[in-house]
């Protein structure tokens, strides 16, 4: 950083994503010292502003994380100090070619000038703004690098239309695409718990793993996304990309080492593995309005950004199968939903029973005490925990399940940073271990095309759940035909 300067752009920079991750995420690595002291941040969108505009609207975007308001109050303001506007067009290189001309006016002090562009925007302009940016404003002397963001595509063929599309003004050591759930601290730890603990590799593997449960969970509806949501459903909002990188990360072989190309290899390895889903390993749910006596809660069909009638699932579970010496007949069960009655997203292991266990008949009525289970909650309150059996103390034998239990918060007693400081950070270093490569996303696509079209084709009506409940009883069928019953909240 010594002779560079960096510059980041964030196109889309009136949007939501842009408000609420982009901007706080650079403020706080700011903040932390972690960017290079001379750096400028752009905002580029359609709409007209000043810079002092466009400063007034990310500053209350801008929280102070990790201190108390005062001390930070003066990096706010001189971070705000280093943030620039230009309005411009999406689809059309003029807007880009002004914004050049602003950027290279701040990049003076430095010889070398690193660009690097985060792509925001609706994806129908993806493959021109990328073009925008990559012709008009490429970095002359550093380098430039493009962040995108799902989703990549509706299916395998509009995927790789994107790719393809990107290609034209990008290489591929260029472009970054983002899953922002691989920022996530625990999911960033699920492979130091793997291979840096002796006592969970060697048990993880179909001889003493009975199944997989992948949940993630939210309280709350589309609330005014309906829109974008209706053209994607919870399978390609959710499943294709945050769960099957959960599962990718699980259920790997060891990589050769840590390089960003090894792990991916590995990734894409196994996930070619998998079988494409087939529709009987799927139950789809849409939520619907609830009435109380003292409050309202509206269906999917309610949000009015919503098309009439739309069959749109807003819940899904689906089974998935990973045809390899490892993990043969064990079952990945992955359920997401919205509008259900808590918000969680975690995984859960469950070990086989123990072969001849002389204990049986000193175990609680309920079966399930006798195995053991690995709890990765992923958020919120991350933890691990591992139920094991335990006597109760006292006179007597009677066995219990108790955790061992690792709660990060009184562990570590730190804020854990958001996804994004992570993931922009690794961009500024050029680390690529935590974002997802042409083919591990083409992989990705090919598991879930060819039955999302059948759901499309069959018009296949999802099951209705009530907002706020468990979700559609069909998820539990699916979990009783492999012999598991979901995890509830604990
Ligand atoms: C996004 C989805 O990718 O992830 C949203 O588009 C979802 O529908 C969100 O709400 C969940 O992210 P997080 O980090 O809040 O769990």
């Amino acid at each position: 950083w010594v002779t560079s300067s960096l510059s980041v752009v964030v196109v889309g920079a009136s949007g939501d994503l842009a408000k609420k991750k982009i901007f706080p995420a650079l403020f706080a690595l700011y903040y932390e010292g972690l960017l290079p002291e001379e750096f400028q941040i752009f905002g580029y969108a359609r709409s007209k502003m000043s810079d002092t505009d466009f400063r007034d609207l990310i500053s209350s975007t801008l929280t102070c994380r990790i201190d108390a308001a005062e001390k930070c109050g003066d990096a706010q303001e001189k971070f705000l100090k280093r943030c620039f506007y230009q309005a411009g067009p999406y689809d059309d290189s003029s807007g880009f070619a002004q914004l050049n001309t602003k950027m290279s006016e701040q990049e003076v002090s430095k010889p070398r000038a690193n660009r690097m562009f985060f792509l925001s925007i609706p994806p129908n302009v993806f493959i021109a703004a990328a073009g925008g940016a990559a012709e008009q404003c490429s970095s002359k002397t550093g380098w430039t690098r493009v962040i995108v963001e799902k989703p990549f595509g509706r299916d395998s063929t509009s995927s790789r239309e994107l790719s393809d599309g990107l290609s034209r003004y990008l290489r591929e050591d260029q472009t970054y695409r983002i899953d922002h759930y691989l920022g996530k601290e625990l999911i960033e730890n699920l492979t130091v718990l793997r291979f840096a603990n002796l006592v969970f590799e060697p048990l993880w593997n179909r001889d003493y793993i009975k199944s997989v449960q992948v949940i993630f969970s939210e309280n709350f509806g589309t609330e005014g996304r309906g829109g974008y949501f209706d053209q994607y459903g919870i399978i390609r909002d959710v499943i294709q990309n945050h769960l099957l990188q959960i599962v990718a990360l699980f259920a790997m072989e060891p990589p050769v080492s840590l390089d960003a190309e090894d792990i991916r290899n590995e990734k894409v390895k196994v996930v070619r593995s998998m079988q494409p889903v087939q529709l009987d390993d799927v139950v789809l749910g849409q939520y619907k309005g609830r009435k109380e006596k003292n409050f309202n809660l509206p269906g999917y069909l309610d949000d009015a950004t919503v098309p009439k009638g739309s069959l749109t699932p807003t819940f899904a579970a689906i089974a998935m199968h990973i045809n390899n010496a490892r993990w043969d007949g064990v079952p990945f069960l992955l359920k997401a939903g919205k509008a259900l009655d808590n918000r969680r997203a975690e995984i859960r292991v469950q070990f086989r029973h123990i072969p001849g266990n002389i204990y049986k008949h000193k175990m609680g009525s309920n079966m399930d005490n006798t195995s053991n289970e690995l709890v990765i909650r992923i958020q919120p309150k991350e933890s691990i925990y591992l139920k094991i059996n335990n006597k109760v103390p006292g006179l007597g034998l009677r066995l219990d399940s108790t955790k061992l239990d690792l709660q990060y918060q009184s562990t570590y007693k730190k804020e854990l940073p958001d996804a994004y400081e992570r993931l922009l950070l690794d961009v500024v270093n050029g680390d690529k271990r935590l974002f997802i490569r042409f083919d591990e996303l083409e992989a990705a696509w090919e598991l879930y095309t060819p039955m999302l079209h059948e759901i499309e084709a069959k018009k296949v009506a999802p099951e209705l759940y009530p907002y706020g409940s468990r979700g559609p009883v069909g998820a539990h069928y699916l979990a009783a035909k492999y012999n598991v019953r979901w995890a509830d909240l604990e």
